[in-house]
């Protein structure tokens, strides 16, 4: 149980690194929390910093929910048996959620964070690969049809239970109830995209679309 406690709290820890505010800082001399939609994530690292920081944000905060997600290694299972995957997918997520929970309120920014959607997909990717593979195709395919990040990330949410009805046959239960925690949390961290977008003021993103120097 003390690796139990161990995995929790450096799930929170790593969830918590503040990627876009602290390469922002670094390097660009920017919190990217003052401009855009003030959301300290990959999406409006792209918008405020470009492409590269955006990317690099979006690769440190997937592999931040991977690692996290991947504690569970450390910690279980406990049991043997036919239960033994179900358990273990289950520790999985519940570090991978704790690890949003830390990206959502990070200790290292004053618990101003972004929206965990980038560390969800770690989560997922290290949960079942297959899963984050049609999460991913869901979310490319929207942005390509609509350009909004906050949509696609929505969209991409919501394939996750479906996914998992279709491709896991463990535990589908309790991976299930996850699917739609997760599907709930979305939709909580994305409020503001959802009024913007019903009132057609979100913001696009191209990203196939020659920039201005
Ligand atoms: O990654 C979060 C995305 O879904 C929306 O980000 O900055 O447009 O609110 P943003």
């Amino acid at each position: 149980s003390g690796y139990l406690v161990g995995a929790v709290i450096l799930a929170y820890l790593f969830g918590s690194i503040p990627t876009a505010v602290w390469l922002g800082q670094s390097f660009y001399g920017v919190d990217v929390r003052e401009y855009g939609s003030g959301n300290a994530g990959a999406t409006n690292t792209f918008r405020v910093l470009g492409t590269r920081a955006g990317v690099a944000v979006m690769l440190i905060d997937i592999l931040k929910g991977w690692t996290a997600t991947n504690l569970a290694y450390f910690i279980g299972p406990s049991v043997t048996g036919p239960q033994a995957a179900a358990q273990f997918v289950n520790f999985q997520l519940a570090l991978g959620v704790i690890a949003v929970v830390g990206h959502l309120f990070p200790i290292f920014a004053g618990f101003r964070g972004g929206k965990g959607v980038a560390t969800l997909f770690g989560m997922i990717l290290a949960v079942h690969f297959q899963a984050a593979l049609v999460c991913v195709s869901v979310f490319i395919v929207v942005l390509l049809l609509t350009h909004y990040v906050s949509l696609s990330s929505i969209s991409a949410g919501f394939a996750f239970p479906f996914s998992i009805v279709f491709m896991f046959h463990t535990s589908v239960k309790s991976v299930l109830l996850y699917g739609m925690c997760i599907c709930v949390l979305i939709l909580i961290t994305h409020q503001k995209n959802i009024e913007r977008l019903l009132k057609g003021k979100e913001s696009k993103v191209y990203l196939f679309r020659k920039r201005a120097k």
